[in-house]
């Protein structure tokens, strides 16, 4: 096999072939890796058949777990989550909003693995928006106006009992545990280089944002400017899924959502999210 990478042509997404991520990777391999993924943010390695064992050894080749507030992991895994709908549910889809994940922590995550075991025919894709491009896109003017912003961070809107995924959100199957912890803010600054690259983006946007320090204008008014610019088609790629792919992306420079449009039909994914450096 010969490892391969095909850029996706869209904003950020490459798909890597050649590799069987069921067997143990050596330290030149995970180096290629490591760059390809910081180069085009999202990964793809399609046609993989991974138990959780190697869902959980291959995030730790490229760092710590990280922790998942919010969602219990699946019975016997501390560090997997199952992404999970089944046939029947009619509430509204998970994450079907933009995010960077758990971006309200101290600590975010620097990136998420995601492998898909049921997928449906169609629909399910999710989107990614290069935050990179986001930055370097905007006007000088612009780039003046959120440089130095701060912006708060928190997790009430999603996961406080009065929130989306609250106590009123009945009959999903994932195991989502709303809690009172929801309701502490965090700080990061709007613009961030990347730790490793030094490319700045944008992190975060609305939703996990609850407000800016540093603007003039209310911060509901800023956010849902930004997230409009933040989530143009220009910088975004869609991932169309097929059962066995291993997805991993970088919070620290892509925003994600998902979406719909495969009601009547299941879907599973197990998932781990890795530490920062
Ligand atoms: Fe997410």
């Amino acid at each position: 096999m010969t490892l391969k990478i095909q850029p996706s042509g869209q904003a950020c997404g490459a798909t890597v072939t050649g590799i069987d991520l069921s067997q143990t990777q050596d330290a030149a391999t995970i180096a290629t890796l490591r760059g390809w993924w910081l180069q085009h943010h999202v990964l793809a390695f399609p046609d993989q058949t991974l138990s959780d064992d190697d869902l959980e050894r291959v995030t730790r080749c490229f760092g710590q777990f990280s922790v998942d507030p919010f969602i219990a992991p699946i019975p016997g895994r501390e560090h997997v989550i199952a992404v999970e709908r089944k046939a029947d549910e009619t509430g509204p889809i998970f994450a079907e909003a933009w995010h960077s994940d758990w971006s309200f922590l101290a600590t975010p995550p620097d990136g998420t693995l995601l492998y898909s075991i049921t997928i449906p025919k169609t629909g399910g894709d999710t989107l990614f928006a290069n935050q990179q491009l986001a930055w370097s896109g905007l006007l000088a003017d612009r780039q003046a106006h959120y440089r130095d912003v701060i912006a708060v961070h928190s997790a009430r809107r999603a996961y406080s009992p009065e929130g989306f995924y609250g106590k009123d959100d009945a009959g999903r199957s994932m195991t989502i545990r709303p809690s009172v912890s929801a309701e502490a803010v965090q700080h990061h600054r709007l613009v961030r280089p990347h730790p490793e690259t030094g490319r700045p983006a944008l992190f975060g946007c609305a939703g996990y944002i609850v407000d800016l320090e540093g603007c003039a204008r209310p911060a509901s008014e800023e956010l849902e400017e930004l997230l409009n610019w933040q989530t143009q088609d220009r910088f975004v790629y869609r991932h169309r899924w097929e059962e066995g792919t291993l997805v991993m992306w970088d919070n620290r420079s892509v925003l994600h959502k998902a979406t719909g449009g495969y009601d009547g039909h299941a879907r599973l994914l197990h998932r781990t999210t890795i530490g920062a450096m």
